[in-house]
């Protein structure tokens, strides 16, 4: 089954977003594989975003990322990758849908409340990466037979 990674990022944290945010996934269908409240480390946040490392925002989005807890979530479930890309809407938030978690929480991209994997490999490679393997659960959800025909 498809996973992907979410993070509140530390603004989510900081403003008591983080119920909010977990209860749209939840609420979706999706389900939650691994949780853990992190403060999360320079070298871990510039492997996470490297591909952005020539950008001129970088260092100022490593130290947005490690400037307080992020809570960490691996998220599985048919589609999830992109219909979690949709919850969480555009990355400047201004852009953002209303009805998307940017779109109703947040108003600037430097401060966008939440990071979705942009592909089901990124899903894959992210939860790698934030999460060892002991930390995740594997586990049957009751409910499943009333989202999935
Ligand atoms: P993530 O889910 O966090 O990966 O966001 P995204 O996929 O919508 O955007 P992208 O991967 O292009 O950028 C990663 C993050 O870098 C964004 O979510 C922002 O937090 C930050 N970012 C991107 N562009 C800018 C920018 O122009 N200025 C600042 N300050 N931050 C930016
Ligand atoms: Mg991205």
């Amino acid at each position: 089954v498809e996973q992907t990674y979410i993070m509140i990022k530390p603004d989510g944290v900081q403003r008591g977003l983080v119920g909010e945010i977990i209860s749209r996934f939840e609420r979706k269908g999706f389900k939650l594989t691994g949780l853990k409240l992190f403060q999360c480390p320079k070298e871990l946040a510039e492997e996470h975003y490297k591909d952005l490392k020539s950008k001129l925002f970088f260092p100022k989005l490593i130290d947005y990322i490690t400037s307080g807890p992020v809570v960490c979530m691996a998220w599985e479930g048919i589609g999830v990758v992109a219909s979690a890309r949709k919850l969480i809407g555009a990355t400047n938030p201004l852009n953002a849908e209303p009805g998307t978690i940017r779109g109703d929480l947040a108003v600037q991209t430097g401060r966008n409340v939440v990071h979705g994997s942009d592909s089901p490999d990124n899903g894959k490679r992210e939860i790698g990466l934030w999460f060892e393997e002991g930390e995740l659960c594997a586990w049957a959800a009751v409910r499943e037979p009333w989202l999935i025909e």
